[in-house]
């Protein structure tokens, strides 16, 4: 069954979604955290906490080895459910190899090709984030990618450890395709989650219900006895 993340770094909306049994874990991205407004290590620990023990990604700013080294092992003291998020650039292959050699779980991230997939799950990345959105936006087929990723996880079996975890999720239909492809992991924002939820028919057919069970219940006062 696919996992559902939320994409987001808003406490309010994983609270909702949690309290819902939704939440399979939350990434987060610099920008993300930026638009919260409020400081990062606070911000990822409230989060930890809400979701524990369910993963949240929590991503360097560095661009360098070292740099990304350092803010990787920090993010993870901040709660044992930090996963380390590094983008996919040739000093963060290095970063994952050393991080996830010391038993640090990576999600790395800005994927743009089935290829870049391999390569940071070679490194040792736990869980890869292909972006499908942004491929979309310039023409490109976002979920192709995910298409042929999903099936050379499938022809590795227990070989390929890493989990597909489709990112940069636009609209329901994103979700639908990804499932159908059997990806492991789908992060989207909150706008997205509430659209699986909601059905037109659902209201529509609830408010039948209640008002033929309300109109019954003047007319006839035991139908509840
Ligand atoms: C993934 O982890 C990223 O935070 C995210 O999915 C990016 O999505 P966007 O392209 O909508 O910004």
């Amino acid at each position: 069954m696919m996992k559902f993340y939320l994409d987001t770094a808003n406490l309010a909306s994983i609270k909702k979604y949690n309290a819902m049994g939704l939440v399979d874990g939350v990434t987060t991205n610099p920008s993300l955290i930026v638009k919260e407004g409020a400081d990062f290590e606070e911000t990822i620990k409230a989060i930890c906490k809400e979701v524990y023990p369910n993963p949240v990604s929590a991503e360097v700013t560095a661009t360098d080895y070292e740099g990304m080294v350092s803010e990787g092992k920090r993010n993870k003291a901040w709660a044992e459910n930090v996963v380390v998020k590094i983008p996919m650039i040739p000093e963060g292959l290095k970063a994952t190899k050393t991080l996830s050699k010391m038993g640090i779980p990576i999600n790395m991230t800005l994927i743009f090709s089935a290829n870049q997939a391999l390569v940071a799950a070679k490194a040792g990345a736990s869980y890869l984030s292909p972006f499908i959105g942004r491929l979309d936006d310039i023409g490109q087929d976002g979920m192709g990618m995910i298409a042929d990723l999903v099936a050379i996880k499938r022809a590795y079996g227990e070989r390929f450890k890493a989990e597909v975890l489709v990112a940069s999720i636009r609209h329901p239909i994103h979700v639908l395709q990804a499932a159908k492809l059997g990806a492991d992991i789908g992060t989207m924002p909150a706008e997205v989650m509430d659209k699986l939820l909601m059905h037109p028919l659902t209201d529509i057919g609830l408010k039948r219900f209640l008002d033929d069970w309300n109109k019954a219940k003047k007319e006839r006062p035991s139908i509840t006895a």
